[in-house]
């Protein structure tokens, strides 16, 4: 039977449509393997991506332009408080166990990144963990880019710190502590040496007090007799001349053995020579007692309270005791003494301590002005002589006493004149300085006084100190006074 052309045109193409459909779901059956084995490659690269980053000991997240999380590893997760990386997406920091706070300053800290495109490294910051501890990281934030460079979020790994930063803050405890301990410690030191320079000042003047009572003392009894009979000693030679004169005068012609001894004694110069032997003598013995009086004045036992006294007695008195040290000697002239004193009232004072204070001052002075005497020839000396300069006048304010004790000698450099305060600091030689005076004048002059007392000095120059003493202490500061 013959096909119908139509017909068979039609098997033609069904046939053709077939071998192509078979030949395109061919394709796509391969196509579809293809695609699975992509698929299966990709997921086995995220995992391994996964896994590398839960194996990491840092915390991985990132976030989108938003700050909010579009993934994390799973230790973040675990601080987060979530039981997989999936949990946290979409989430911000407002929705996780963080304090306010820290998701405030995590958000500002993105934006700052995402705006300057520039990574920040080491933030340190605390972090309010899920199961209630207070974490610290070091974290690390850097902008995250598209293919095209856009910036598309912000990418950040931490570590947790907190056992260095607790050792930290337990350290700076520890320091603060010990530095606290340290300025006790100072303090009572200070307060030791306060205590001791108190005890060495008071053994010292109670010592150096007690001996100088008795040396005056001691000098007043014969000083007494001397003055007592130096009067009638005077009355009785006269009379004695007088006798001679007069033997003279009734027996022109003597005995030779009298003439003789006239000539031995020789009774002519003997009697020229007299009466300035007694004055010299008088002098000798008023200057014993001035010298007595000054000891007293020195030695005042009276330091126990406040009394009137007449600081320029004191001033005086000190150089009186201290005229040894200004004479001329074998290396030098006499050291010049100028004094400028004006009016000032009794102050009301410990002059026993006050004293000391000039004491220390003046033979500070002394010990400058032989310094700088060292390799100058007694002539060059005699040109520019040592002088020692001493004022006491009343502040303009009238409150206070001024004393000014200057020298011309060897002047401070600018360490020495820092330090010049310090218990136990001296420029002298082992035996010459005990570092004491000063830190005693001035815990004199400070503490017992309520007073001042300040250094000008220029090396090679001189130096000049100023003593400022109140004239009358109000009654609140008085009761302040201590006692020594
Ligand atoms: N007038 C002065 N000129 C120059 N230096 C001075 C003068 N007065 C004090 N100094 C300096 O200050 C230091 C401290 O003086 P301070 O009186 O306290 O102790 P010192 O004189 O050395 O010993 P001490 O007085 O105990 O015997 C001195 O060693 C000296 O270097
Ligand atoms: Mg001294």
């Amino acid at each position: 039977m013959k096909l119908n052309p139509i017909v068979f045109e039609l098997e033609q193409k069904i046939n053709q449509y077939q071998t192509d459909l078979e030949a395109i779901r061919l394709s796509n059956q391969l196509a579809l393997e293809s695609c699975c084995q992509i698929e299966q490659k990709l997921r086995t690269s995220q995992q391994m991506l996964q896994l590398v980053m839960d194996t990491l000991p840092e915390r991985i997240f990132w976030k989108d332009r938003t700050s909010s999380y579009l993934g994390c590893n799973q230790a973040f997760a675990r601080d987060a408080g979530l039981s997989s990386p999936e949990e946290l997406i979409g989430k911000n920091d407002y929705d996780l166990p963080w304090a306010t706070t820290e998701a405030d300053f995590y958000r500002q800290c993105d934006n700052r990144v995402m705006i300057s495109g520039q990574a920040e490294m080491g933030i340190i910051e605390s972090q309010l963990q899920s199961d209630g501890r207070q974490a610290w990281l070091e974290t690390n934030k850097a902008p995250l880019r598209d293919p095209k460079g856009n910036i598309i979020g912000v990418l950040g790994t931490y570590q947790d710190i907190t056992p260095q930063r607790e050792a930290e803050i337990a350290l700076q405890e520890v320091n603060q502590k010990l530095n606290a301990q340290s300025t006790e410690l100072k303090a009572a030191l200070q307060q030791l040496q306060d205590t001791q320079l108190q005890m060495v000042q008071q053994e010292k003047m109670s010592a150096l007090g007690a001996m100088m009572a008795g040396i005056a003392h001691e000098i007043n009894n014969p000083v007494g007799f001397l003055e007592g009979n130096l009067s009638p000693a005077e009355t009785y030679i006269k009379n004695l001349l007088r006798l001679t004169d007069l033997y003279q005068q009734k027996l022109p012609t003597p005995d030779p053995e009298v003439e003789r001894l006239v000539e031995t004694i020789d009774l002519e110069y003997l009697r020229e020579d007299l009466p300035y032997l007694l004055d010299s003598m008088k002098e000798g013995v008023k200057r014993i007692r001035e010298i007595s009086v000054s000891l007293r004045t020195f030695a005042r036992a009276d330091t126990e309270k406040l009394v009137m006294f007449d600081l320029q007695e004191g001033l005086d008195g000190t150089l009186h005791i201290l005229k040894h040290r200004l004479r001329a000697n074998e290396y030098r002239p006499t050291i010049q003494v100028v004094k400028h004193y004006s009016y000032l009232p009794p102050v009301l004072c410990f002059p026993g301590q006050l004293n000391q204070v000039f004491m220390n001052l003046i033979v500070n002075a002394i010990d400058a002005l032989d310094e700088a005497n060292h390799g100058k020839g007694f002539q060059a000396l005699q040109a520019n002589p040592n002088c020692l300069t001493l004022t006491i006048e009343l502040s303009d304010n009238q409150e206070f006493a001024m004393i000014r004790v200057k020298d011309n000698g060897v002047g401070m450099t600018e360490e020495t004149k820092q330090r010049i305060f310090e218990s136990l600091f001296t420029t002298k030689a082992v035996g010459k300085g005990t570092g004491l005076g000063l830190a005693i004048a001035r815990q004199i002059v400070v503490e017992k006084h309520h007073g001042t007392i300040e250094v000008q000095s220029q090396l090679g120059e001189g130096t000049e100190f100023t003593v400022q003493i109140p004239v009358n202490p109000t009654p609140t500061s008085r009761e302040c006074f201590r006692c020594p």
